[in-house]
Parts: C-alpha cells; structure tokens; sequence
C-alpha cells in the first residue's frame, strides 16, 4: 500500500473513498463530518440516523456520493466514546474502514481520523497502521487471488503547522506495519517452507537490504561453543539448525546495547514426547517470535534508532526420530548447565537457554528480551487475547510493558515466582526442563530460562496465545498476528526517548 500526506481539506481530496471518524454519544458533527455531510447535501446525516449509526467501535457506515464529491464512497468508522479513545481506536476504525473500502472496490482512500487528545503524529501512525495491517491478506498460495486491493492511502492533514509531525508518523506507521506484516508471511509460512535455513536465508535478505551485520552458526558452530541444549533439541530432525545473529549498529553513538531473541521452532511435533494430532497441528507457529527478530530487523535500519540491537534465533525443528533426543537424557548448556530432559516437548526453552547464555556472554548486553510461543499454560492463564510478560527487572518490566501500551499489544505481567524455582530440581542434574509441580506451567518456564541470563536485566514475552488467531481480528485475518513487532519497536523507540 502506497501512503501519502494529503494537505488539502478533505472534501477536496482526491482518493475513491473518504475515511472519516465519529465518536459514540457526539450529538453534534464534527467540523470534518459536518463539511463532508453539507457537501453531499446531508446524506450522511440521514444514512447515519436510519441506520442508527452510533460511533460504536468497529462500527461501519458508508454512503455513494454519486458525484457530488470526488470520492465515490464516503465511510464513517466508529471511534467509541470520546473519553478513553486512544490510537488504537483510530487503528480498528482505519482497519475496519480500509477493509470495506477494498470490497467497494476502491483502490484508494483519503482518512481523516481525529480523536481528542492524540497528536497529529500519533493519529497519522496509528491511521497507517490500522489501514495496512487490517488489509494485510496471507494469498500466496491461492489460484484466484482477490482482485480487490486498496493500493493508495493518504492521510488528511490540513493544518500546515501539524504537517511535518502527520509526515513523520505515517512514514513510522508504514515501518511499523510492514514490519508486523513480515512477521505474519513468515507465520503463514507452512513448515515444509519454513525450515531453519530458510528462515536464515530470510535474515540474510533483510541483513543485506538494511545493511545489517550477520552470522549464521551452523550444527557444529553451536556445538563447540557448548550448546548442547540447543543442538540436542536439533539432532532429531533431517533439517539441519541455523543459529542466526543479526546485528544492528547506529551510525552515531548507541545510547545502549539490547540483544533481542526469538524462538525458532520451525515446527514443534513434541519430538519423542509427541503430541497428539490437535495440539501438533498448529505447531508451525513456534517461530513467531523469530518472526518478531525478522520484522523487527526489517524496521531497524529504515528507523535509525540510536541503540546497538543484537537480534539471535536458535532455529531448529523438533522432531521425533531414530537420532532424536529422549526423555531422560542429559545435556549441557553454553553456560555450563546441565539440564535433564524431563519432556522433549519443552524444548523451547532449551534452546532459548543458549540463545540466552550465548547473549550474555557474547554480547554483554545492557538488557534482553525473548519473544517465545513458549506455553500452553499461558493460554489457559490469559487466553487468546493478551501475552504474558516476566522480568527478572521492574524497570525493564516497565519498559517493555509501555511499548505494549503505546502499540495497542495487550500485555499482562506475571511473577517469577521463586518458591516454583523447587519443582525443576533433578536427581542427576543441575535443571530438569519441566517441573515435579503441577500448575503454574508460564512461570516455570520462564524460573527455568532465568538460570541462563547470566545476571543481565531480562524480559520474557509468552506469546503462544496471541502469534496466531483462529478467528478474524480488529487488526487482521486469521492466521499469525505478528505479535510482538510493534511492541519492541515501541519499546526501544522509548529507549530512544522517540515516543
Ligand atoms: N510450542 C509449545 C507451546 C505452545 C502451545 C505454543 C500452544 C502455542 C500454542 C511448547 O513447545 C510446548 O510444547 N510446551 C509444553 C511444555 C510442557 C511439555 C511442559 C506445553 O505448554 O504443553
Ligand atoms: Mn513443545
Ligand atoms: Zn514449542
């Protein structure tokens, strides 16, 4: 999609569709409505109390100006009340809005989405975002693709002073966006596809077109630095591990060091401990949040930030085989761990126990943040709508949470509990992988990963409840949502102090 700042006023604009706004419980119309409703000789007026149109959010009216505009279709989203509208309300509204524009068969849009109290930067942000990632189609794998398609969305900013802050938020809006809906290709991605050396083969794009530094570690790399809990999750399948570290350095210098880590289980059976059919189905997803690295590493350079952004990806399929490892085994991570293999279905955090160990001690970060479909206990805790957040580090907690905030991804913190630490002893190890206790299954995950931080402020996000939807969202298909993108954008942008 083509975004672009359109200066003049809206009923001037030359786009197919105008996107406007209404708040619930406005008795009166807003200047831009009451503009575009005097234009069209109060159509919208009447449309909207026929159809009692009351600003709900999600909420959708449309009329044909039949020629007494430019634009064929005018359409009203709804914002919700006044009180409490925030970005994201500008987001679903732009999102809903772009999508109906498309199946009018329109090829472009004009939007003018105000609410009180976000600034020009924001609104423009948040109006490219909600219009790119609500159109975002997964089609690639279909003969009759839809012909429909907005091509061109321009923002309406018709106040000259507020016209560089609308430029600057729909160019970040658009980085943003593009980013998340990388991320979504690659979840989309089925696993036949999405192999750990294509995922390497994906970074190594991204790595060239934004200048980025990259190394790829193969099997006996990750081997001799000491990775055997990486590499015995690995040793199952026919596909061979990538471990991939993207880089990205600031022209001037960095105001900090971030090393950002995502898992990458390009397909997760369970390995020996398989998991039945309805459970192993979906399990493609297990590398969004390598997913989120790759999006996030798309954005990096085109933003500029000024922190030193290390980006690693343990990928690997796990798999059950003649070579796969077994219940009971032992293995040794980069830190000097030793952990037993309590279940071959917690893998996740094995191998992003060497991801962890290989940034603390590799790159000495100032801090670090996973992105992992780690659990399934964290969907019966939180469902399908909000990702679980850890922290060894309130201050980091805090940080990450606001990106959270600031993006419209909704997040919930949850504790490292130590008295869970109990359940994950061995008899013959220093860690077993899964714990002796039952329940609390998010929280030992993330007791279990704290062990290979080496000390270094650290932040874990448990997304497997909220990288992919079975249902249609605000903000997009069903499919991989590409969570976590715009809240790490967000997140080191307010590093950056850019928000
Ligand atoms: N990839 C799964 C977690 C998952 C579950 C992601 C549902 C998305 C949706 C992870 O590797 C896993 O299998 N976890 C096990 C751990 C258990 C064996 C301790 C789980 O949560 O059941
Ligand atoms: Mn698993
Ligand atoms: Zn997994």
């Amino acid at each position: 999609m083509k975004v672009s700042l359109e200066t003049r006023a809206l009923t001037e604009a030359r786009a197919d569709a105008l996107i406007l706004g209404r708040h619930a419980g406005e008795s009166r119309l807003a200047p831009a409505l009451a503009a575009v409703d005097k234009a069209l000789g109060g159509l919208l007026t009447k449309v909207m109390a026929a159809e009692t149109f009351e600003g709900k959010p999600g909420q959708l009216t449309h009329v044909h100006s039949d020629g007494r505009l430019r634009a064929a279709h005018v359409l009203v989203a709804g914002l919700g009340p006044q009180k409490g509208a925030d970005a994201e309300a500008v987001r679903r509204a732009a999102s809903a809005a772009a999508r109906r524009a498309r199946e009018l068969g329109a090829k472009s849009a004009a939007a003018y989405l105000a609410v009180e109290g976000l600034s020009a930067r924001a609104r423009a942000q948040a109006t490219v975002e909600g219009a790119v990632l609500g159109s975002y189609r997964f089609d690639k794998y279909l003969k009759e693709k839809s012909p429909k398609r907005l091509d061109a969305l321009a923002v309406v900013e018709p106040e000259r002073r507020q016209q560089g802050a609308a430029q600057a938020g729909l160019r970040a809006g658009e980085i943003w966006a593009e980013a998340t809906c990388l991320a979504r290709d690659l979840v989309n991605e089925p696993a036949n596809v999405m192999t750990p050396t294509y995922l390497a083969q994906r970074a190594q794009e991204i790595a060239r077109s934004g200048r980025l530094g990259l190394k790829v570690l193969e099997r006996a790399d990750c081997a001799k630095l000491g990775m055997g809990a990486y590499v015995g999750v690995a040793q199952g399948s026919e596909e061979p591990p990538k471990f991939i570290h993207l880089t990205y350095k600031p022209r001037g210098r960095a105001r900090r060091r971030v090393a950002v880590i995502g898992k990458g289980i390009t397909f997760d059976s369970g390995g020996l401990d398989l998991k039945p059919a309805d459970g192993m189905y979906r399990m493609k997803d297990d590398m969004s949040g390598a997913a989120a690295v790759l999006g996030l590493f798309q954005a990096l350079p085109k933003l500029g930030l000024p922190i030193e952004v290390h980006g690693l990806i343990a990928a690997t399929e796990n798999m059950p085989s003649g070579t796969a490892q077994r219940p009971g085994d032992v293995v040794r991570a980069m830190n000097g761990l030793t952990i037993e293999i309590g279940n071959t279905d917690a893998e996740g955090r094995l191998t992003l126990a060497d991801a962890l160990a290989y940034a603390a001690q590799e790159i000495k970060p100032d801090e670090m943040v996973d992105v992992a479909t780690l659990t399934g206990a964290v969907v019966v805790g939180l469902g399908m709508g909000l990702s679980g957040v850890f922290s060894s580090d309130d201050g980091l907690a805090g940080r990450v949470l606001g990106g959270a905030e600031t993006a419209g991804e909704k997040m919930w913190r949850l504790p490292l509990h130590e008295e869970y630490k109990e359940g994950l002893k061995s008899d013959i190890a220093d860690l077993n992988n899964i714990s002796t206790q039952r329940g609390g299954g998010a929280i030992v995950a993330g007791l279990f990963m704290r062990d290979f931080t080496g000390g270094k402020p650290w932040a874990h996000l448990d997304i497997a409840g909220t990288a992919f939807t079975e249902r249609e969202l605000p903000l997009g298909p069903k499919g991989g949502t590409g969570v976590g993108v715009r809240t790490l954008l967000a997140y080191l942008s307010g590093i950056a102090g850019r928000r």
